[in-house]
């Protein structure tokens, strides 16, 4: 995004029109060269309407991301313990940021307004457009190597409710190992990229997405049904959520580096969507029917099948219900 298209991503940010003429003055440029950039912020995902006599405007007020109204949400035992914290305008996945990151930091942390290459679970891409969700990654070092992160993406998912249930939303659900759904649509989705070797440290990067206002021309795109918190709940606050979401990951990455995945198994299994229902595994070249019967202690899915416990390791398999949620 350039720092054009931003200036004028903040003018329209309060909701009300515009007139190109006006933008033009403000930012110092001509019209035709607001006009573009306005073309612009259209290819990326910001929905602009354009009604002639009164200029342009946002479909509804937008609340820019702001790394100190971030971080006011965020108590000391938690703040203190990020080493670095960027707010991003645009970037390729804020997962890909931290991967790259080369600084010896053990914790760092960043927010994206928009992303052009957003990564989604098994090479899917995260459909990310400007300015009305949340696109977060949390990076973290282990130093007893990733045979110690099993279960790790539960413990994470189990931040997320969290977060969402601190905001009043009570009825969210998770389909193992970590999607985030609401009333059967996808509300939010959990990737955890690792790098490092299986014995000695290693780093995870944690990269958290969760439609917040999702405009419908980018909806189009997503081959799910989805949801996003706007339709639930009016009025939460970006910074807010950032915040909120940031100082739960990094309480549960507290917790799970101490205690392992055990203090989260109560909170995962209550918000378990699969359980007790008909479930549906995609394997490569296989599908295999079962019920849900939860999770084992190191957050394999547990399925019976025929009578007998089946478990199923992250990675391996690809749940889904045979007939969806109400
Ligand atoms: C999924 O497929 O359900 C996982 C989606 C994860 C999306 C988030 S958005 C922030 C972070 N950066 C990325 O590129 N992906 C993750």
């Amino acid at each position: 995004m350039t720092p054009l298209q931003y200036t004028i991503i903040q003018l329209l940010a309060d909701g009300l029109f515009h007139s190109g003429e006006r933008m033009a003055r403000e930012t110092g440029v001509s019209r035709a060269a607001v006009w573009k950039a306005l073309q612009e912020l259209r290819t990326l995902g910001v929905a602009v309407h354009a009604v002639s006599g009164r200029g342009y405007a946002l479909a509804h007020s937008l609340e820019l991301l702001d790394q100190s109204a971030i971080l006011e949400h965020l108590p000391d035992s938690t703040r203190f313990v990020l080493e670095q914290f960027d707010v991003h305008r645009s970037v390729d996945s804020t997962n890909a940021c931290l991967l790259r990151q080369a600084n010896g930091h053990a914790v760092s942390a960043c927010v994206a307004e928009h992303q052009n290459a957003g990564r989604g679970r098994r090479g899917r891409s995260w459909i990310s457009p400007l300015g009305g969700n949340l696109y977060l990654s949390l990076r973290w070092r282990f130093d007893e190597g990733m045979g110690r992160l099993a279960g790790l993406s539960l413990a994470v998912a189990v931040a997320v409710i969290r977060t969402l249930q601190e905001f009043g939303i009570q009825d969210a659900a998770l389909k193992w190992p970590n999607d985030v759904y609401w009333h059967g649509r996808k509300l939010g989705g959990i990737l955890l990229e690792i790098t490092g070797e299986s014995a000695g440290p290693c780093l995870v990067v944690i990269g958290i997405g969760i439609n917040v206002t999702m405009p419908a021309a980018s909806g189009k795109d997503i081959d799910q049904p989805w949801v996003d918190l706007a339709s639930i709940r009016a009025g939460i606050s970006r910074n807010q959520l950032a915040g909120r979401l940031l100082h739960h990951l990094v309480e549960a990455l507290l917790t799970f580096t101490q205690s392992g995945m055990s203090s989260f198994e109560q909170e995962w299994c209550a918000a378990d969507l699969l359980l007790g229902r008909e479930v549906i595994l995609s394997q490569p070249g296989a599908e295999i029917r079962g019920i849900g019967r939860g999770i084992a202690p190191d957050g394999a899915l547990l399925l019976e099948i025929a009578g007998q416990l089946q478990r199923y390791t992250y990675g391996e398999v690809s749940p889904r219900l045979l007939e969806r949620p109400a």
